[in-house]
């Protein structure tokens, strides 16, 4: 497949809660898009729009579906606005991030063995450095963290596991600002440096100029326009388009 990720219009649907008839939610509206291996594709759009909706339904987590979704990414890895949910309490963050090192499918490469245990360490205290970290964190709960600091781990976890597609899905929202231009950098050099693919859910557009090699306006489960951000942002078709540069303070 030339491409990382093809959706075709893709229409999804919730069964809504409270209502006797069979009536759907439609969500998502004949969504068709492209991603190309190593790049950064920006999803702006307002809150309940649908963009984690479409995050779900890229990774198989979507129930009612119609269109097709095409992956080319066998352990795609998602880094969520705040990570606390998706790092176990219970337990200490270096035991968190060896455990995907744990399971087989993803220790194991072609013709690789099981790693051992301090071929496991190794690799989680590389990731640590990678990702600005001292290796003392391992000690610690998630819950001991500052939120930077989780993003930070939500990170190394999603790349420890060797995988070529990420989805972070807001992933500076809930952090000060000067703690979003560290992960924000964080994320491009290690995107470029391991090569990977991002779907990158934002509503800050100015977040998006940064990261984004492309673009995609969402309004109410519709993709408005897509495009490189340059050509967005200085010629936008949209009306909400416009809107959101403006309500941004940038002027097309
Ligand atoms: N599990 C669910 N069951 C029913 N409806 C849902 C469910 N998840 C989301 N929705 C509805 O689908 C719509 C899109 O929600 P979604 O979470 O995808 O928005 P979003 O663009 O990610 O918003 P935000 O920026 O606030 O995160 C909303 O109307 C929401 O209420
Ligand atoms: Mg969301």
């Amino acid at each position: 497949m030339e491409h990382i990720l093809e959706v075709d219009n893709l229409n999804v649907y919730y069964k809504n809660k409270g209502r006797k008839d069979d009536a759907l939610q439609h969500v998502l509206h004949d969504v068709s898009f492209c991603m190309n291996r190593g790049e950064v594709l920006g999803l702006v759009g307002e809150s309940g729009c649908g963009k984690t909706t479409l995050a779900k339904a890229i990774l198989g987590m979507q129930k009612r579906f119609d269109g097709s979704i095409r992956l080319d990414c066998a352990n795609p890895q998602m880094v969520f606005q705040d990570p606390y949910g998706s790092l176990n309490p219970a337990k200490k963050i270096g035991w968190i991030l060896e455990e995907p090192l744990r399971m087989t499918n993803f220790a194991m490469k072609k013709g690789e063995k099981k790693l051992s245990h301090e071929q496991r360490v190794s690799r989680v205290d590389e990731m640590l450095g990678k990702v600005g970290l001292d290796i003392k964190v391992k000690e610690h709960y998630p819950s001991e963290l500052s939120g930077g600091q989780r993003q930070r781990i939500a990170i190394a976890a999603a790349l420890l596991c060797d995988t070529t597609f990420l989805i972070a899905d807001e992933p500076v929202s809930a952090l000060d600002v000067t703690i979003q231009s560290q992960i924000i950098k964080l994320l491009l050099r290690l995107q470029r440096e391991f090569g990977i693919s991002i779907l990158f859910i934002s509503h800050d557009l100015r977040v998006v100029y940064q990261m984004c090699d492309r673009v995609m306006i969402m309004q109410k489960g519709v993709i408005l326009e897509q495009g490189a951000v340059d050509a967005i942002y200085q010629n936008p078709k949209s009306d909400y388009t416009r809107l959101l540069l403006e309500a941004a303070n940038i002027s097309a």
